[in-house]
Parts: structure tokens; sequence; C-alpha cells
């Protein structure tokens, strides 16, 4: 016996993950009798083509292209294209597999639409700071909705790997560290992009990346991932059941490995757990050329074994790898792969045309009129600028420097000042940044004549000539100035204003995929600018431009006020310049640590004690000698123009049992000047488990809107599932024992309760 495959077995074998929801068969329906009488028509080369995926030439996301791929297409070889887009262009492709094929089977057109279509929302992270699970359903679905006008079926997003590691460029595409919090973003992305049915207007989501790509080592894109399985059950995969409970059309593997087999390749994930065991309808899809990667993973000798491991482990289609179209039919004559696995993959990509409405017609979503009239539309713009506002998180704002008056001069400073390419962020889909508002237009836009609004760049994004080739060699598009004038005349000109606007931080092709970084501070080019800009001793504003956490000591010792803007897409400079000015409140709150520095990492708000917990009287105690071990900013961390003030929660009970509801209540006044929100956040932590439990775990949350001086008494309910965990059996179950409730603003400022659980 080999014992590689013992141990993965193990690994997996003893998991079963919370969400038991195995289906009865259902009695034939409809879609099923279509799609057996089609499927008893097709050749095993047509059902492999249905299995097969394509990049159009029009937009790359991968290395590599299928020469070739139109004449596979009217062969009846292919069964979705992506990075294809616009009702001509789909139209022109979707008549060569419609009118040329035998069977007349449509194509299923994808795209990676992560934060909007054209118009262009917040990056996915920062969406994640407003704590509004409407807006981001709302976002989600204006998305949706343009795609479909431009000729798009499916969606590749959401991303709901939870993230801890801000070296990782990906942090930017999810929901941060969380996976209470994530699972409900998850849920409302799904429900956002879908829709409540597939009418032509919304679009199929696929849940990626399945699953641990959160977790690789080093924060080092596509790296392997070793996690625990209480890891794996408790962290990574609770987000993915809830969009599979939210109904979710599709799935992607990851490209990293776990337990030492690729996601790709991992029969435990994609059909015991995935398909079987929490009852997934739809069709799982390889992330680009996952299955061809197997061989320099090394668990198979070739790409026919990596084709052959993939089918057998229960993926569905083949993104761009060409595998499945090379080796399946030789595979399925020498008995590697069954006629009953393909068939079963086929009847997954059938159904999803199916319920898009694809058979019905297959020119549904080729719509010149919807695409003129709806995609950038007026409202839809409003809707990103209300989303971005509400994405902004305000870090520091020492002596109320902000809002800014509606008078004197401004000096917008800085690389990231008047750009409009790094707005949009990274992975911005169609997106066009010419479209982008920059902060120094918004800025004129929102302050208008009262303001004398004056712009230097200070400083190139970076100078290190290493990382200027690669951001441009990935289409980055950055322009490099002599250092010394862009210094020299930026300090000419900010010394002229009566506050300045400083605007740094990372350009979009410094975060997303491949694009992890070792070292998460502000480029020196720009701390070179922010020193000197210091040295003039004006009030100076800090807006930051990045996709992940920064580590931001000095900068927070230096400035009086920081804002967080993320990447914050089409109506970015609109957004921010209302947050500048006031005319918007900021309230959004982290939802992922940001370290003091890169040796923390890990460090995230759910740790758990050791148990040498840090002590500073104590050496043998779990510290750092050169840096608390706390982080800069703590998770769910947001100030406001206004001040909030907490009473102490108050529980109805002080003992419940597990069928008991738990009433928290808690006071919060506004007592500053503002009126503004406030994201109520309530935590809870078992205190002694048959496993060690986290310090803190969400697990509340409410938005609140106080006008100045107003109190109100804001209310949780806590049930036995808020308690559940899974025990030392991996049993998910609660324990009875004393519990907390904390209330507070962010995870680290919070005042207590304790209860006690019987059974
Ligand atoms: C990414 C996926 C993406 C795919 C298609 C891959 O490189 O990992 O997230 O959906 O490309 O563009």
């Amino acid at each position: 016996m080999n014992y590689k495959k013992i141990s993965c077995a193990l690994f997996f074998a003893a998991l079963t993950v919370n969400g038991f929801s195995q289906s009865k068969p259902a009695p034939k329906s409809k879609m099923d009798q279509y799609i057996s009488s089609l499927m008893s028509k097709m050749t095993l080369e047509e059902k492999i083509g249905q299995l097969t995926q394509y990049t159009s030439d029009m937009a790359l996301t991968g290395p590599s292209i299928r020469a070739g791929y139109k004449d596979d297409i009217q062969k009846g070889l292919v069964g979705s294209i992506f990075n294809a887009y616009t009702p001509a262009y789909t139209r022109q492709l979707q008549e060569m597999a419609v009118k040329n094929t035998r069977l007349h089977i449509p194509l299923i057109f994808g795209y990676d639409v992560i934060h909007g279509h054209k118009t262009i929302f917040p990056i996915p992270l920062g969406e994640s700071s407003s704590w509004d699970l409407a807006a981001m359903e709302k976002s989600a679905h204006i998305a949706g909705a343009e795609a479909s006008a431009d000729g798009l079926h499916w969606t590749f997003a959401p991303m709901v790997d939870i993230a801890r590691d801000p070296r990782w460029g990906r942090v930017a595409e999810g929901a941060g560290e969380d996976v209470w919090l994530g699972s409900l973003i998850a849920k409302a992305r799904v429900k956002g992009f879908q829709g409540d049915k597939y009418d032509g207007t919304s679009v199929m989501a696929c849940t990626k990346h399945f699953a641990g790509y959160g977790f690789v080592q080093g924060g080092r894109d596509y790296n392997i991932v070793d996690v625990s399985q209480r890891t794996l059950v408790e962290t990574i995969l609770p987000p993915f059941k809830a969009t599979v409970d939210a109904g979710v059309g599709s799935f992607m593997t990851s490209f990293n490995e776990l337990a030492g087999v690729p996601s790709t390749a991992n029969k435990w994930l994609l059909t015991d757990l995935l398909k079987k065991q929490w009852g997934f309808k739809g069709f799982v899809v390889t992330d680009y050329t996952a299955i061809n990667e197997m061989v320099n993973h090394g668990n198979v000798a070739n790409d026919k074994e990596a084709a052959e491991a993939a089918l057998n482990a229960g993926v569905d289609m083949d993104m761009q790898g060409a595998e499945f179209a090379r080796y399946t039919k030789q595979s399925v004559a020498e008995g590697k792969v069954s006629v009953k696995t393909i068939d079963e993959a086929v009847r997954r990509v059938l159904e999803a045309k199916y319920k898009l409405g694809l058979f019905d017609d297959p020119y549904k979503y080729c719509n010149e009129d919807r695409a003129r009239t709806e995609i950038m539309s007026q409202a839809n713009l409003d809707a990103a600028r209300d989303i971005a506002r509400k994405s902004f998180v305000l870090l520091k704002n020492y002596q109320q420097v902000l809002p800014l008056k509606k008078s004197g001069s401004v000096a917008v400073i800085g690389p990231l000042g008047d750009d409009k390419r790094d707005m949009i962020g990274n992975w911005s889909g169609a997106g066009d940044w010419n479209k982008a508002v920059s902060l120094t237009e918004g800025i004129k836009n929102v302050a208008g004549n009262s303001v004398q609004v004056t712009y230097a760049k200070g400083a190139n994004i970076t100078d290190d000539a290493n990382i200027l080739r690669q951001l441009n060699n990935s289409g980055g598009d950055i322009s490099v100035e002599d250092p010394e004038k862009l210094l020299k005349a930026a300090k000419d000109v900010a010394s002229k204003a009566d506050v300045i606007v400083l605007a740094v931080g990372e350009s979009q092709g410094m975060t997303g995929e491949a694009a992890s970084r070792s070292d998460i501070s502000i480029p020196e080019s720009q701390k070179r600018l922010m020193r000197e800009i210091y040295t003039l001793g004006k009030p100076v504003v800090l807006v930051l431009f990045n996709g992940r956490p920064l580590t931001l000591e000095w900068e927070d010792a230096h400035f009086p006020a920081i804002l967080e803007t993320w990447f914050a897409g089409t109506e970015a400079g609109n957004a921010i310049a209302d947050v500048l000015f006031g005319n918007y409140n900021p309230a959004g709150k982290l939802t992922i640590t940001f370290p003091r520095s890169v040796g923390q990492i890990p460090v995230y708000y759910g740790m758990k004690n050791t148990g040498r917990p840090a002590s500073p009287e104590n050496k043998y105690s779990s510290k750092y000698l050169d840096i608390p071990n706390d982080p800069l900013y703590p998770f769910g961390y947001g100030l406001s123009y206004t001040t909030f003030t907490y009473r102490r929660p108050v529980l109805d009970k002080t003992t419940i049992k597990t069928t008991d509801k738990l009433n928290v209540s808690v006071t919060v006044t506004n007592n500053g000047n503002y009126d503004g929100e406030e994201v109520v956040q309530l935590y809870i932590r078992d205190m002694v488990g048959s496993v060690t439990r986290p310090l803190k775990q969400l697990r509340g949350f409410q938005k609140v809107f106080l006008r100045k001086g107003e109190s109100k008494e804001i209310k949780f309910t806590l049930t036995n599932e808020d308690l559940k965990f899974y025990d030392v059996n991996m049993k998910y179950t609660s324990e009875p024992g004393d519990f907390k409730v904390f209330v507070g603003t962010n995870s680290r400022d919070t005042q207590e309760a304790s209860f006690k659980l019987t059974i």
C-alpha cells in the first residue's frame, strides 16, 4: 500500500462537516427529461466538449491561449468560453456553437466580474468594511445586471477565502479574516449576483477557491497550504457551505494542495463533502490550468493522469487546460474514467445552461438595448459612490482635523492623488479606468469654487526598478519621473496650502493575484515624500489606497488624520471627497487586522491564549522582545466624525439551557457633534472547552444610525447555534460551562458580561 494515500485518506476520512443536507432524489423534472434526451444523442467527444472551457483572445487572465479555439467551438468540442463579452462578440461566438454544431448546444460565457462589470465598485475587502450586507448584495446585483446585459452568463465570484495573511495579494478579493461575517457576506454576494431567479438580468455565481487558498504559506501566491483538520472545518469551509445554502450555481477549485492533495484532485472535498454531504447541485470548474499544474505539484506523473485525477475527484469543467479534450477519450477506453463519471459531469453543466434559459434562447443575454441603457447608468454610478463611501475606514482623526472646511486651500500631494487607473483596483473586469474619478477631480467636484485645489505628484509609486518592471509587464501603465523634481514641486505646492491631503499607498497591481509582498509598508519612494511633507508642519490628512492591510506605525505616529479608502471604484474620487468635506460621515470598520509589522503575521482578533499569555514582567511569556503582541488597528476598528459611548451590556439571564434564547442589550449614545452610524459588535468567548477556544468570536453586529445626542438600546439574541463548535471528537455541538459576551465598537474595546450554559 501507498503510504501517501493512506495518510491523506485518514486526514479527510475523519471529517464530517456541519450541515449534512443530502436530499432525496427528486422525481424526473422537465429539465431532467430534456437533458437525458439530449445526452442520449451525444457522442463521447461531444460530452467531453461540454466539460471544456477556453479563454477567448479578448482578454487574458492567465498564462496561455488555445490556438484554434474557435474551430473547436464549431466542432462541438467546447462547452464554455470565458474572457469574452459584449453582446456582439458573444453573439458571434454563440452562433458558432449553435448554428454550426450537430446538437446546437449553446456555450456558457464566464468572466471575472469581481467588484462590478463596467461600473466598478470598491474591491471586495473594501466593501466588506461597510458591514452592510444589503449594500454588498446590491453591488453584486448591479454587477450581475450589467454583465448579463453585456453577453455574460456567469461570474467567477464571490471569492470566499478567509485570509489572515496580508502578504497575500488576494486578501483584496475577499471579505477579510472572520468566518462568521465572511459567511454572511458570501451569501449576500451570491444572492446579489444570481437574483431570485435567472431571468436574463442576473448571472450565475461561482464560489471560489475551494479550498484553503487563503492559507498559502508565507502569503506567497499559489504556495502550498498545510492546515489542521480543525482549521479546515472551523475556519476555511463555513463560507463555502453558506454559498451552497444560498443556492450558488457553481464552484471553482483552488490552485493549492491541502494535506498533500491538490484541491483539483481532492475527491473528499469535491465529491464526498461538496456534492454528497452538502448536496451541491451545480458544477465544479477548475481554476485556470489547475489540472495541468498537478504535474508540478507532483501528485501525478503526467497530464493524462492529472485529467483522470480531476474527473475522478469530481471536477466537471476544465478551465483552459485542454486536458480533458486531450486525454479523456483514451482514459475512458482504458477504464480509467467511467462513462458514468463523464455523464454526471455533463449533466451538471447542461443543467446550468438549462437553468440560465440558454436552451430556450441562446441569445437571451445578447441584448444591445440593455447594454446601451443599463451599463454605467446614473443610478449604477450613484450606487457605486454610495457603497464606496460606506467602505472607507477612518483610522485616525486627532483633534478633528476632518472633516475639512469648504474654504481656503487644499494641496493634494502624492502619486495616487490624481490617478484614475488605480482607482478601479485589481480585477476590475471590463471597467474603463478613463471613466474613473480621481481624488483631485472628486475634491473639485465636491468642494466647488469655494476651495482652491492644487496638485503635485511628489513621488513615483515606487522607484524600485524590479517591482516597476513586473507591474508594467502586467499592464501596470506606471510612468516614472525624476524623484528629485517631483519632490521639490510637491513641497512648493504643499507649503502654499492650508491643508495637505497626502494620497499614498499601493498601485492596483501591487495587490490581487500574483501580487504577494514580503514588506507591506508604503513603498520607500512615498515614505520619503511623507517624511518631507511632515517637516512642513501643516495639517496633513493621509488618504490611503491599498488592497491589503499595510504596516503604518510611523504614519499613525506622525499624521493627525488617516482615511483608508482601498481601491474604491469608478466613483472613488467623488466618494472620498464626500467624506473629506463632511457630506458623509464615515462608518466603515476593518474586517482584517492591520499589524504593526510583518513579523507579527499571523495576527487576527480570534486568536487563542497560550499557556503563557504575554506578561511584561515575565520573560518566559508569549511575546516579542521588540514590539507588543497587539496589532496597530484591530478587527472591527474604525472611527466616525462623532463619538459613541456604550453602557455595559445587560443579559436577560445568567444561566441558559440549549433550548433557550439569551437576550443581550446595550445602550449606545451618540455624544459627539455629528449624526452618524456605528457598527455595534457582539463577541463571545467559551471559557473552557474540550478543545481550546478563541479569545473572541464575532456573533452579532448591527449598523445603527444615531442623531447627535441620541441614545438607542441595541438588542441581540444568542442561541445555542451561536455557541457550537467542533468538539474534541470533531462533533459540532455546544458544551455546558461559562461564557462571556463582549459588546463594543471594535474587537478590542469592549465591555463584558457572563452567563452559563447548562444541559
Ligand atoms: C484565478 C481565478 C480566476 C481565473 C479566471 C485564475 O488565475 O485564480 O480566481 O477566476 O483565473 O480568470
